[in-house]
C-alpha cells in the first residue's frame, strides 16, 4: 500500500473582480470551487482541462503560491493550509513546481551551476564543492553533461532547457513536483523525450507528479490517475484506464474526441465523432451540467472511477 502524501479537500480558490471608480469587489471568478485530490508516494496524476478551466490555480494554490479561499490541504496527515510560513519549510522543500517553460523564471545572466545551485543553497548546508557534484549527478540524469554547468538559459533548446527545469526541480528530493503544461511548448519528438526523463527521474527519487495538460493525448501514458477539469470543477476523475475506456461526462468525452489523429485513414472518422461529440455536447447538457451551468458533485461509479452526474442511471458500459 502506497503511503498516504497530500490530500487537498474542498479547495476553492475565488478571485474577486473589482470594478468601478471606488475600484470595489463586483464579483468573483470561481477559478477553483470544490476539488478534491489525494496523491501517494511515487504516482503519477493528471490533471486536463481546457484553457482557463483552474489547472495552475490548482497548483499554485498547492504549492501555496495563490492564496486559498476556501479547503484545507494536508501533508502527511497535518494540515498545511493553515501553518506559519515557518513551519511550512519542510513542505516546501517536498512540493516543487515546475512550469511551461521552467528556465524563464530564471535570471538569464546566471549560469545554470548558480540555477542548479540555488534550492541547494537555501534548504542544505552544502559546500560549493558538494552544491556542483550534485548538480553534475543532477544534470546527467537527465542527459546532460558537466560543460552544461558553465552556460547560460539561452544556450540550451527548449527540451534541454524543460530537462534543466526538472532536474532543478528534484535537486531536493521533493516528495511531488507540479508539472505545470511541462511539455505543451515543445515539438512532439522532444516532449517523448523531455516525459522519458520525467519517468526515469520517478524510477529513481520514487517521486510523484501531478501532470497538468489542456491534452488528454499527452498524459495518456503517463498517468495512474487522471481528473477531468472544467469551469473550476471535476467532471471526472478515476484511473487512466477508465478515463480512456469508459469515459462517462460528456465534457471527458469532448476531451478525448479532441486529441489529434496520427492516423491519415482514422482522419475522417474522428472528424465524424468530434461533430457528434459536440452537437451532443450542446444538445444535453442538461444531463450534465446544473441549470446554471455548474458541474454537478462527483459520484462514485465504481472503486477508481468517480463521475459528476446529477442522475447516475443514464450511465453505459464503455461510455454514455
Ligand atoms: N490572478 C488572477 N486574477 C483573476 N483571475 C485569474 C487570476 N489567475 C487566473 N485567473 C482566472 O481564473 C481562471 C482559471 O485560470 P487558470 O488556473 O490559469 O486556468 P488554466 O491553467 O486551466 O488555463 C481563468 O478564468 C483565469 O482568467
Ligand atoms: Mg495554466
Amino acid at each position: 500500500m502506497a503511503e498516504e502524501l497530500i490530500t487537498v479537500k474542498n479547495l476553492k480558490v475565488h478571485y474577486p473582480i473589482r470594478s468601478g471608480f471606488f475600484n470595489r469587489i463586483t464579483d468573483y471568478v470561481y477559478a477553483v470551487d470544490g476539488v478534491d485530490l489525494h496523491f501517494e508516494e511515487g504516482k503519477t496524476y493528471g490533471l486536463v482541462g481546457e484553457s482557463g478551466s483552474g489547472k495552475s490555480t490548482i497548483g499554485k494554490a498547492i504549492i501555496g503560491l495563490e492564496k486559498i479561499t476556501d479547503g484545507q490541504i494536508f501533508y502527511k496527515g497535518e494540515e498545511v493550509s493553515k501553518q506559519a510560513r515557518k513551519r511550512r519549510s519542510e513542505y516546501r522543500q517536498n512540493v516543487q513546481m515546475i512550469f511551461q517553460d521552467a528556465m524563464s523564471s530564471f535570471n538569464p545572466k546566471r549560469r545554470i551551476i548558480d540555477i542548479m545551485s540555488e534550492p541547494l543553497r537555501n534548504f542544505t548546508n552544502m559546500t560549493a564543492a558538494e552544491e556542483k557534484k550534485r548538480s553534475i549527478e543532477l544534470l546527467e540524469i537527465v542527459g546532460l553533461t558537466e560543460d552544461a554547468l558553465y552556460k547560460y538559459p539561452h544556450q540550451f533548446s527548449g527540451g534541454q532547457r524543460q530537462r534543466i527545469g526538472v532536474a532543478r526541480a528534484v535537486a531536493l528530493n521533493p516528495k511531488l513536483v507540479i508539472a505545470d503544461e511541462p511539455v505543451s511548448a515543445l515539438d512532439l519528438s522532444v516532449q517523448a523525450q523531455v516525459l522519458n526523463f520525467m519517468k526515469q527521474i520517478q524510477d529513481e527519487f520514487n517521486v510523484s507528479y501531478l501532470f497538468i495538460s489542456h491534452d488528454l493525448g499527452v498524459v495518456k501514458h503517463m498517468c495512474d490517475e487522471i481528473a477531468i477539469m472544467y469551469r473550476g470543477r471535476f467532471t471526472e476523475y478515476g484511473d487512466s484506464d477508465e478515463i480512456y475506456h469508459n469515459p462517462q461526462h460528456i465534457y471527458t468525452r469532448r476531451l478525448l474526441s479532441a486529441i489529434p489523429q496520427i492516423d491519415p485513414n482514422m482522419r475522417e472518422e474522428n472528424k465524424r465523432i468530434r461533430q457528434e461529440v459536440e452537437t451532443e455536447f450542446h444538445a444535453e447538457g442538461a444531463q450534465f451540467f446544473s441549470p446554471e451551468g455548474r458541474v454537478y458533485d462527483l459520484q462514485s461509479l465504481n472503486d477508481n472511477h468517480k463521475v459528476a452526474l446529477n442522475d447516475m442511471s443514464i450511465i453505459q458500459e464503455g461510455g454514455i
